[in-house]
């Protein structure tokens, strides 16, 4: 099996892109990870990157022609298939539209509600009785493209928003790599 060469995007903790890093191991998961994005020079995922030796770049996003380093790099390290991993700015719209279908993102909600941030605050003043996680095509609009996967638990009493936050990360683990299978099995 020939594994499509990966890029995640990070802007934080990383814990996605760990769990990612660890399932890509597997000779039969479809992708390899072999270039790492961030747009912040002190996120922890970082760490990850220099740990499992997978080469990254910092991009500064506030610097005009960002993005066309972004594609110097995709195209550097042949990269077929783009996964966001807590990415939080949004992508333009030439990479959406260079990688049509091949670009996902995870969210912290079930989508199309919560879309955009402080997901965990709005789910609890919101009442809701249940949320999750969502794995889905990136499209122009912000969260908007089609989900792919969606993984669902059922909000207790005293859930707060700590809770929550570990209650929906412990179910990513599982739907983005879900996701990822899903969409190559469909190829
Ligand atoms: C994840 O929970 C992901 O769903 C969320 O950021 C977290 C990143 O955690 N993404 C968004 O909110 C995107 N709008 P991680 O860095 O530990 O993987």
């Amino acid at each position: 099996m020939v594994k499509k060469n990966t890029c995640v995007f990070i802007s934080g903790q990383g814990s996605n892109l760990k769990n990612l890093i660890y399932r890509s191991r597997d000779s039969s998961f479809p992708i390899k990870i072999s270039l790492i994005i961030s747009n912040n020079k002190k996120a922890k995922g970082i760490d990850y990157a220099k740990k499992y030796k997978i080469p990254y770049i910092y991009i500064d996003t506030r610097v005009r022609e960002y993005d066309n380093k972004i594609f110097l790099n995709l195209k550097k390290y042949k990269i077929s298939f783009i996964c966001l991993a807590g990415y939080m700015k949004i992508v333009s719209s030439k990479l959406v539209n260079h990688y049509k279908k091949k670009i996902i993102n995870i969210h912290p909600s079930l989508l199309p509600k919560f879309k955009g941030l402080d997901t965990f605050n709005r789910v609890l003043k919101n009442k809701e009785i249940k949320t999750g996680c969502t794995v889905h095509f990136v499209n122009e609009k912000l969260d908007g493209g089609n989900a792919i996967t969606k993984k669902i638990f059922f909000i207790n009493d005293s859930d707060d928003e700590q809770i929550l936050k570990k209650k929906t990360q412990n179910l990513e683990y599982k739907a983005f790599p879900e996701a990822i299978i899903k969409v190559f099995r469909n190829i």
